[in-house]
């Protein structure tokens, strides 16, 4: 199985939380595509859907479903989204597709985060994947500054503007042994939007797919 298929397996598992009547959140990347595809195929009875993109939510559009704002919709009972690293613990990186902030937003307004991603990007540790950082455009170089006193390596990714109108730096080579620590300074920092280190509001579920099968993790639920 290549990745692409692992990642099609992790979203159709994804299928199994959904209940008719439900609130979604959806998430941004290939991933998520795979599950936005699957539920056009579905057309399951949802109670609203609401995106974390405008590349979501034109892809929503394409099977059938006008996504809600999150203003309209209220929380939501599930969000489902990929994710660049994660832990067995929940914790994650997010932000590769530079929609962090939004998804960021959605994952607090969700009862439920189900996390689909394919055992590649399974780590002890996060930090093998550059930690992107929404920053407000004018601020970019103060906290590239500042990001060099915290041990990592910002680098712009140029060209890129968010759907909020914001920059991305990816961030290299920070140690985030104590991610939750991390998250906590780093949002601190005057011009950052949102750092794409879910710690704060790590996946409740982690879909985990591999070629033996699709692992199902909870590891905050007690027994
Ligand atoms: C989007 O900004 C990211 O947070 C995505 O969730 C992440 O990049 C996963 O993308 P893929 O599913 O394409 O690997």
């Amino acid at each position: 199985m290549d990745q692409d298929q692992l990642k099609q397996a992790a979203a159709r598992a994804a299928l199994d939380e959904l209940r008719e009547g439900m609130t979604l959140g959806i998430g941004t990347g290939s991933t998520v595509n795979h599950f936005i595809d699957l539920l056009g195929r579905m057309q399951p009875k949802l109670g609203g859907v609401v995106s974390s993109s405008e590349a979501s939510t034109e892809r929503l559009r394409g099977i059938g479903l006008e996504p809600q704002t999150l203003n309209e919709s209220g929380d939501l009972d599930l969000y489902v989204d990929g994710a660049d690293e994660a832990t067995r613990q929940g914790h994650l990186i997010k932000g590769g597709g530079g929609a962090l902030t939004r998804e960021k937003i959605i994952a607090a307004a969700s009862r439920r985060f189900v996390c689909i991603v394919d055992e590649s990007k399974v780590h002890g540790v996060l930090g093998e994947f550059p930690l992107p950082v929404e920053v407000i455009p004018m601020a970019r170089a103060y906290v590239s500054r500042e990001l060099v006193k915290f041990g990592g390596r910002p680098e712009w990714r140029q060209g890129f503007v968010t759907d909020n109108g914001n920059e991305i730096l990816d961030v290299h080579g920070l140690d985030l042994v104590n991610a939750a620590e991390m998250e906590r300074r780093l949002n601190q920092l005057a011009g950052v939007v949102t750092v794409g280190l879910f710690t704060r509001r790590p996946a409740d579920m982690l879909l985990i797919a591999t070629p033996r099968g699709v692992e199902r993790l909870e590891p905050h639920k007690s027994a």
